[in-house]
């Protein structure tokens, strides 16, 4: 991964796009129509694979980038009763929804776009961005490296970053799912049409030591070691 590219993409892509659409009313319906019906039908992944993954990686010192509604941050297992919650999100609606839902937790909220970096006091055991890189805009998922090289860097030696992601190739979609790639696609809801699993690779080689993708449906579950 060249770093110039990254760069120009900071500069030409309008990134707040794949936020806008976060409003109070579409978060109330987004864990019935995304989680239950979108996920089972179109995306064929279910969400408990989803929630048995954050179980598997969430540590007690904990980032969350683009949180939407919360569903898993509220749902799943932390390895501690009391864990330190960051969220960060673009559009306010989500960060405030999330931070209401967990609110026992005590999470510390920043309202930022991903593609630039963290403030460099923030530091993490796991970072969790789920469901965000087929929201943001790009060509390729090679515009989005960015993301993880800021990331990487809010990463403690011997942490975890995992997420998981709607491809746009190399994966079968089916009638109702190629519908909605291209409305949301057109909208600029999603910007995904070209992000490929061996897209994906590059980057989690490039940044990490160790990583792990796997697939299910058109969901790539992607796990980096640093
Ligand atoms: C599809 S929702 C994901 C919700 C949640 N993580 C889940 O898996 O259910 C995408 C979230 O990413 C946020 N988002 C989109 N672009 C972003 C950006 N450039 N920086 C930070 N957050 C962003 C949106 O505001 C929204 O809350």
């Amino acid at each position: 991964m060249k770093d110039n590219s990254t760069q120009k993409s900071e500069i030409t892509i309008d990134t707040t796009s794949g936020a806008a659409i976060y409003n109070k009313s579409l978060l109330t319906t987004y864990d019935f129509f995304v989680l239950g019906l979108s996920n089972t039908f179109f995306w064929r992944c279910p969400t408990q694979l989803i929630l048995d993954f954050y179980n598997q990686n969430i540590s007690a010192k904990h980032l969350d980038v683009g949180v939407g509604t919360g569903y898993f941050l509220d749902n799943c297992k932390f390895p501690h009763s009391n864990p330190i919650i960051t969220l960060v999100d673009l559009n306010p609606n989500s960060l405030e929804y999330t931070a209401q839902r967990i609110h026992r937790y005590n999470p510390t909220t920043l309202l930022a776009d991903i593609f630039q970096p963290l403030p460099s006091e923030l530091t993490f055991d796991s970072i969790g961005l789920n469901y965000l890189l087929h929201c943001l805009p790009g060509n390729s998922i090679l515009n989005k490296a960015v993301v993880f090289r800021n990331l990487n860097n809010s990463l403690n030696n011997g942490g975890v970053i995992f997420g998981t992601t709607i491809l746009g190739k190399g994966v079968l979609h089916n009638f109702f799912a190629r519908q909605l790639m291209r409305t949301y696609n057109a909208k600029g809801i999603f910007g995904n049409i070209n992000d490929t699993h061996e897209d994906l690779e590059t980057i989690l080689k490039e940044y990490f030591r160790t990583y792990n993708i796997r697939i299910i449906g058109c969901v790539a579950f992607f796990v980096g070691w640093k």
